[in-house]
């Protein structure tokens, strides 16, 4: 019966069914059937993700642990999309963090729902913060704040993921108990990473393209690594970027955020966003809700490439894989 289907059925390019709707898949309908109204839908992102992508494999962990070289799809590519020539100072960090999850009471759950909130001033004035606050994870990137800024954002921080380059500098910043997710762009990265888990003096810090944070207040057992598969797939399989030999090269990096929701698809049962998308069309409106630079400061970006990555995001929504909340993708 599959087969049918898939002979007649059309793609894109990236391997995305073409006519993309909210209908469920009978065998979801069947599955889901019988749970409350408003309940949360164990598998839900995934078996819609299947639905309208046949190539998208579920199992793929939040986060690298002590097996991690096992993970066969990131063994052989270089940072950002694998963490080849890291082996060893990984294997050193993960030996000193000792946790590799959510934690007891998150990864024990049946049914979790994730928000990743973005920074878009889309988020402003909206009074999303409580709706945001009901989601048992709860995802922030890089600075963005939270103090000052609950009504429209939330109060709870389950994980924040960052980069060197983006982690927040000033350590009475860091909110109380969220877990710092490192997510590496470079060789160099997982050094800088090595230094903030041995709280040791930071050296080396030629190879930064801005100011890096010189301590991060976090125990060992808080801190986690993201699995460099998210960004790999992302990349190339989702948003069709320029493979360049596995090489970070011109616009094949995706946004931190659009990372953030291929993790989801795999480790949330259900996926919301908030706080995504840019509106090109309003250049005077604030560009993120924290700050007062304006939309029309918004570069090309020689790293990314924010058009094709919204085309991918537009079919997650379509296909109603993820409720974006403040509807700016
Ligand atoms: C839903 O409930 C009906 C009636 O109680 C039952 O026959 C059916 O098996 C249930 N479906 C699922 C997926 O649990
Ligand atoms: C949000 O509301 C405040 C106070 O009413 C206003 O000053 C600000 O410009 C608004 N921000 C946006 C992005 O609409
Ligand atoms: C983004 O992708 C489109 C389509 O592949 C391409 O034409 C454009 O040059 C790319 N932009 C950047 C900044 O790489």
């Amino acid at each position: 019966m599959l087969i049918v289907i898939f002979l007649f059925a059309e793609f894109d390019k990236q391997g995305f069914l073409l006519n993309l709707d909210t209908k469920l898949p009978p065998e979801l309908v069947y599955k889901y059937g019988n749970l409350s109204e408003g309940s949360c839908k164990p598998g839900y992102a995934a078996a819609k993700m299947s639905a309208i992508y046949p190539k998208f494999n579920k199992p793929a962990s939040m986060f690298l642990d002590r097996n991690f070289k096992r993970l066969a799809k990131v063994t052989n590519y270089l940072p950002p999309f694998g963490f080849k020539t890291q082996e060893r100072i990984i294997d050193v960090i993960l030996s000193t963090t000792k946790k590799y999850g959510l934690g007891p009471d998150l990864d024990s759950l049946s049914c979790k729902r994730c928000i990743i909130v973005g920074n878009g001033g889309i988020l402003s004035n909206k009074s999303l913060g409580s709706r945001i606050d009901e989601y048992d994870v709860v995802i922030r990137l890089n600075e963005a704040p939270v103090s000052g800024y609950t009504r429209d954002v939330g109060t709870k921080t389950t994980l924040r993921i960052t980069y060197p380059e983006g982690a927040i500098q000033k350590t009475e910043r860091y909110e109380k108990d969220s877990l710092f997710v490192f997510s590496a762009f470079k060789p160099l990265d997982f050094k800088w990473l090595r230094q903030m888990v041995f709280k040791e003096k930071l050296q080396g810090t030629e190879g930064f393209w801005k100011s890096v944070a010189h301590f991060v207040p976090r125990q060992p057992s808080e801190i986690r690594i993201l699995n460099p598969y998210f960004i790999q797939e992302a990349a190339f399989q989702f948003i069709g970027l320029p493979q360049n030999n596995g090489l970070m090269g011109k616009g094949n990096i995706p946004t931190l955020g659009t990372v953030a929701i291929t993790m989801a698809l795999h480790n949330c049962d259900e996926v919301a966003v908030a706080g995504f998308g840019y509106d090109m069309n309003t250049p005077h409106a604030p560009l993120h809700y924290y700050e007062t630079v304006k939309m029309s400061a918004i570069k090309e970006s020689w790293t990314h490439n924010i058009s094709k990555e919204k085309e991918f995001l537009r079919k997650l929504v379509k296909a109603n894989i993820i409720t974006d909340l403040t509807n700016g993708i």
